[in-house]
């Protein structure tokens, strides 16, 4: 596979040629694309350097895959020429991931949904992935009424300019400001730009995009977004109201079934998810599971993951395998 890896010198972009690495995607030529800025820089990968091209020289290099994560105006105006020239695109930016002609993609949960004629592919949002990967198994189960989530976003989530931000911060050091205001030792509930109905996109893509994945529109969910400043990962307080009873027994065996979940919730030895420990890893982490008692057939838990990682990269990585895989491209 000739794979071009557009943003590849931003925070997903570096993560995905390590998962490319880790995960030994075949790939028989990589084509790392940045902004002009970036162009001639050197990329490593599997030991071998690689120089940064422009959009329009990766283009004409007809790539067979290309994993965009450069921003949702690069991803509208460059995708469709990737797709043009035959290359199937997967996107990370949220420029294509409502429109009702692209498949929005969890591999776990729906990518049975893929064929060859789809030429660009949607990566949801990083804090719906890890709330879907928890959710839809137990939708399945006990069939979803309502979610509650409240999210505690990593600043990493904003891109190279907010972890910056925060480590001079920490430093002392005054610099460009990625946020309105300081993100060390505060709570930002901001997470992307503010819309008409008074939400945040962020807030809009975890109500809307969790319907469009699981195909279902029966159930619906209402978010508030916050940003924290960590650096490892999101993490998610999640309230859900299902139309059956459960038992926490099965809620718990359900999840540890689950492919890409591990659950760790033992309150007797403090047991539960945390962003530093999610950091670098694949799985989205449950636990604090247990019964609402304010009203029937309601769970509350905690799940955390890398937003980097499953919320970005791999799950990226894992759609263009299945791709591959399936003889989709
Ligand atoms: N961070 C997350 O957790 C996360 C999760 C899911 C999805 N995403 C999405 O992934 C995308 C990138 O996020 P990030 O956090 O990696 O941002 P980032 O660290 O700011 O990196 C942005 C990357 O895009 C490149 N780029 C910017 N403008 C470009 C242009 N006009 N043409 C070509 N390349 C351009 C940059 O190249 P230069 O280095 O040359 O500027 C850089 O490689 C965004 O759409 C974001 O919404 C991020």
């Amino acid at each position: 596979m000739k794979v071009a890896v557009v943003g590849a010198t931003g925070m997903v972009g570096e993560v995905m040629l390590k998962v490319l690495e880790e995960r030994n995607f075949p790939i028989t030529e990589l084509i790392p694309v940045a902004s002009e800025r970036s162009v001639g820089k050197t990329i490593t990968y599997k030991g071998t350097d690689y120089k940064v091209v422009g959009l329009e020289t990766a283009v004409s290099m007809r790539p067979d895959i290309a994993l965009f994560s450069a921003g949702g105006g690069t991803s509208l105006e460059w995708a469709p020429k990737f797709a043009e020239v035959g290359t199937t695109v997967v996107d990370n930016s949220s420029a294509w991931r409502m429109d009702p002609t692209k498949k929005l993609v969890v591999p776990e949960i729906n990518a049975n949904v893929l064929t060859k004629a789809d030429k660009i592919i949607a990566n949801p949002n990083c804090s719906t992935i890890q709330m879907v990967m928890a959710l839809a198994p137990l939708h399945n189960a006990y069939k979803m009424k309502r979610v509650v989530v409240s999210t505690y976003q990593s600043v990493s989530g904003t891109g190279v300019k907010a972890v910056r931000q925060l480590e001079n911060e920490i430093a002392g050091i005054e610099g460009e400001m990625a946020y309105p205001y300081p993100i060390g030792r505060n709570a930002l509930p901001h997470c992307d730009v503010f819309e008409e109905n008074g939400y945040t996109k962020e807030e809009m893509k975890l109500a809307k995009e969790p319907q469009k994945i699981m195909d279902d529109n029966t159930f619906s969910v209402s978010a508030t977004a916050v940003r924290i400043p960590t650096a490892g990962g999101h993490s998610e307080s999640v309230n859900v109201e299902f139309e059956n009873d459960f038992n926490l027994a099965d809620v718990r065996k359900l999840l540890s079934e689950t492919p890409g979940v591990v659950v760790q919730d033992n309150t007797d030895t403090n047991t539960y998810p945390m962003p530093i420990y999610a950091h670098d890893k694949d799985e989205v982490f449950v636990g604090r599971i247990r019964r609402d008692e304010t009203q029937p057939n309601t769970l509350n838990m905690w799940i955390v993951a890398d937003n980097l990682r499953k919320g970005a990269a791999t799950n990226t990585i894992q759609i263009a395998e299945y791709l591959v895989e399936n003889n989709l491209v």
